[in-house]
């Protein structure tokens, strides 16, 4: 075992840093934001996504009521507004948005919250709720998802800066100098 070093619950760190977006919806009047690094495509075809969210969370019961949920995906300019929504809870400010120094948008598609600097929009109907331990994995049909620039098949990472998440309030972007093309056909 010798330089070994055993971290068990903190496993997840061994897979980040990875993606933080901004997950948002509505119900009954109340609307929800939080950041998730927990966000993981789950099918093409149905395209699907899955996130996981703490029972605990404001947001919690606003996905669970309207079973609707966006994932929005921000710019690195937009670090400190994840890092707000990600340490605020909507139960402690009137208006969450404001308060992380966003915009809400509405949906193209469905009647929720959805953040208007975002580059990219997600939206999604929860199809299954799935009790994975202390967070519960929502898993949506996607039914509509677009992007504004920086985008051609894939993110332009000549100009697209992602934020990911390292562990511990670490956040940082890529270097698009490693950027390496490999044929996987
Ligand atoms: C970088 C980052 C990633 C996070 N990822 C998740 C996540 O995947 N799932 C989750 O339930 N909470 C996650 N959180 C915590 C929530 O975003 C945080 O508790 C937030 O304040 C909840 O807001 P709410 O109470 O308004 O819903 C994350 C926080 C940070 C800073």
């Amino acid at each position: 075992m010798d330089g070994i070093k055993r971290i068990l619950m903190d496993q997840i760190r061994l897979v980040q840093p990875s993606i933080a977006v901004l997950v948002s919806s509505s119900h009954g009047g109340r609307d929800a934001l939080l950041t998730v690094a927990w966000v993981v495509p789950v099918s093409y075809v149905p395209s699907r996504v899955a996130i996981a969210v703490s029972r605990e969370r404001y947001s919690y019961d606003i996905i669970r009521g309207s079973r609707m949920f966006a994932v929005n995906v921000m710019e690195f300019d937009y670090v400190e507004a994840v890092y707000r929504a990600g340490t605020l809870s909507g139960r402690d400010v009137e208006d969450k948005f404001a308060a992380c120094g966003l915009t809400r948008g509405v949906g193209r598609t469905l009647p929720i919250a959805v953040v208007e600097e975002a580059l990219g929009v997600v939206e999604c109907r929860v199809i299954r709720v799935v009790e994975a331990g202390d967070h519960d994995l929502f898993i949506g049909d996607v039914v509509d998802a677009y992007v504004r620039g920086k985008y051609t098949t894939h993110w332009d990472v000549s100009s697209y800066r992602p934020i990911l998440y390292i562990s511990e309030g670490h956040f940082i972007t890529i270097d698009p100098g490693s950027l390496r093309k490999y044929d996987i056909s």
